[in-house]
């Protein structure tokens, strides 16, 4: 009989052997059905390290256009697996637990964004990849939080509509005062969760500490901020850094990327509380993975000619990007 902390150990050793166990039908299944594993840094660490790459929203949709294999799974929410088909339409794609999906992307319509077209002739429409592929079909050019700044400076219009996030709009805006841009009403509700409360609280507490936030947090919570930046770009930022604290105002999925990249700096990762979480992101486990490789379910499939469309702004994304 195991008893008291025995039991606890025994328990441990069974679940670690239970999580190596998938890990290794995960592997045996990437080979058998020729995929490749594609983790944003929000999914659950066993997952991401599962995946061949993760990256953030920019990263995962280069990378996918590039994948040669047969089968992409999409770690992620739903619309990281819509791009991902749309830049590599051949592959098959699978989303692991495709009813994971972001709630901003479906916080503004085609209606609207048709609205202000007709009422504005000219103006450049920007979509943040968090969109529908609906969306993005209405859209002029796509943006993540990664480029979303450099792509509307370079864009040869002086008013610009962005949509879905209100709060990335605006930042955008502050940095390109040079243009005129209108908000959609869109937000992230885990990154403008984070109370400017919370971020203050632990300012004070570390007042040596660099703070590093996600531009999907709302106005008075950047105003804290020594750096902004997408979830790639807060994690090189962290490991850059000379400071020893570090405030991280994104999801908390980073904690697990940020460990490996600045492994023994001796640094310190600090979340406001409570600390934000992606429910939907949480959903995508090692055995949601290894299930959909296993049965080739959750398979992205989009309409011909709405995917003939919703392409053309993340194309134009990509190149802009990768002229700057
Ligand atoms: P990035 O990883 O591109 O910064 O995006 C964050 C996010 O909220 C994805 O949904
Ligand atoms: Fe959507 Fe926010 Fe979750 Fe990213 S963190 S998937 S923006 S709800």
């Amino acid at each position: 009989m195991v008893q008291g902390a025995g039991r606890e150990a025994h328990a441990t050793a069974r679940a670690n052997a239970e999580e190596e166990a998938v890990a290794e039908q995960v592997r045996c299944l990437k080979r058998e059905r020729d995929a490749v594993v594609l983790a944003h840094y929000y999914v659950p660490p066993e997952t991401q390290e599962l995946a061949d790459h993760v990256g953030d929203s920019f990263a995962l949709a280069r990378l996918a256009r590039t994948i040669e294999a047969q089968v992409i799974v999409l770690a992620g929410v739903a619309f990281m697996g819509e791009s991902a088909k749309l830049l590599n339409p051949r592959r098959t794609v699978l989303l692991p637990v495709p009813e994971a999906d972001c709630p901003m992307a479906h916080m503004v319509s085609v209606e609207q964004i048709e609205r202000v077209r007709e009422e504005r002739p000219g103006i450049v429409v920007v979509c943040y990849v968090n969109s529908t592929a609906e969306v993005k079909a209405a859209s002029d050019v796509c943006v993540t939080s990664s480029n979303a700044v450099g792509i509307v400076r370079a864009l040869p219009q002086s008013e610009v509509l962005f949509v879905p996030d209100m709060n990335l709009g605006r930042y955008v805006a502050q940095q390109v005062p040079e243009k005129h841009v209108i908000m959609g009403r869109g937000w992230c509700p885990r990154h403008a969760g984070i109370s400017p409360e919370s971020v203050r609280a632990l300012v004070d507490a570390h007042p040596m500490a660099e703070v590093l936030a996600h531009p999907e947090c709302t106005e008075e919570v950047l105003a804290e901020a020594d750096f902004v930046g997408s979830t790639s770009q807060i994690i090189g930022r962290a490991c850059a850094t000379h400071a020893r604290e570090l405030v991280v105002l994104t999801v908390e999925g980073v904690t697990h990327e940020l460990g490996r990249a600045c492994a023994g700096q001796g640094k310190t990762v600090l979340f406001p509380q409570p600390a934000p979480a992606c429910p939907n992101m949480s959903l995508v486990t090692p055995e949601r993975v290894r299930d959909c490789l296993r049965d080739l379910s959750g398979e992205v499939a989009l309409d011909e000619r709405l995917a003939a469309t919703a392409t053309r702004p993340l194309e134009r994304m990509l190149d802009l990007a990768e002229r700057r």
